[in-house]
């Protein structure tokens, strides 16, 4: 079964690594996004305003339904991968914990978006675990250089190894010097290259780091 390429991915272009796993694998992962979603239902409301982390006056917090206009429009400013409204909020409602966002004086500034998931490791050449996806992390242009991207990234990886994981991955294009180097210094390594990756015909690095313990 291809446990990676779920509706939502494949409209998005975030897509890595589909993997074929056998039913038993299948039924523990269906088990594990079950645990999942009801984590995320149950955080509810009053969870979702909770600040993780500081930095200077900015405050890196859960994001809300409310934020999601917000986060789009930062999505659109520095990202050419665009998605549907509705994948904002599935994945908010599904992994709560690990979508977050900067905010400098009640102005959202940045975000970062990420999913659970159970399959091949990036890590390891056998053997199946529980990652922790970043499919997308953005800081508007005018606060960049000031650690907001790292916070995210880092605050993120906190919330994953609550919830097991013990890998983290990404896919960043080729180009994106910035962000590779970002990457690099928070410990990620090239694992893999995904030929024309995005729509425009542009190839991804994928990279995994070791989270937790
Ligand atoms: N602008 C950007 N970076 C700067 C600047 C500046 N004006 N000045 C210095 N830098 C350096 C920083 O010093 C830092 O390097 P260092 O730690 O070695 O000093 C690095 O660039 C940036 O680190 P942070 O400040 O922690 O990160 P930032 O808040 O700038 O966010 C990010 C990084 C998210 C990659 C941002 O550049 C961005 O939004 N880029 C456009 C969107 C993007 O490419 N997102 C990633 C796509 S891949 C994916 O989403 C999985
Ligand atoms: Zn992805």
């Amino acid at each position: 079964m291809n446990l990676e390429r779920t509706e939502a991915s494949k409209s998005m272009g975030c897509t890595v690594n589909c993997a074929t796993i056998s039913e038993s694998d299948n039924k523990e992962f269906l088990r594990i996004q079950q645990d999942l979603t009801t984590t995320g239902v149950s955080a509810g409301a009053g969870l979702q305003k909770a600040v993780v982390a500081r930095l200077g006056d900015y405050e890196i917090r859960r994001c809300d339904r409310e934020d999601i206009p917000s986060v789009i429009e930062v999505n659109m400013k520095t990202l050419p991968e665009h998605y549907s409204d509705y994948f904002y909020y599935e994945i908010l409602s599904e992994f709560p914990e690990t979508f977050l966002v900067a905010e400098l004086h009640d102005v959202l500034v940045g975000y970062i978006m990420c999913r659970i998931e159970y399959g091949f490791s990036q890590l390891k050449r056998l053997g199946l675990a529980r990652k922790g996806h970043v499919v997308s992390v953005a800081v508007n242009e005018d606060h960049r250089g000031k650690g907001i991207g790292t916070s995210l990234i880092l605050a993120s990886q906190e919330e994953m190894v609550k919830k097991s994981a013990t890998e983290c991955y990404l896919e960043v294009r080729v180009s994106n010097a910035q962000a590779i180097r970002l990457y690099q210094k928070l410990g990620f390594k090239i694992e893999g290259r995904l030929e024309a990756y995005y729509r425009d015909g542009e190839g991804a690095l994928v990279m995994a780091a070791k989270i937790g313990k």
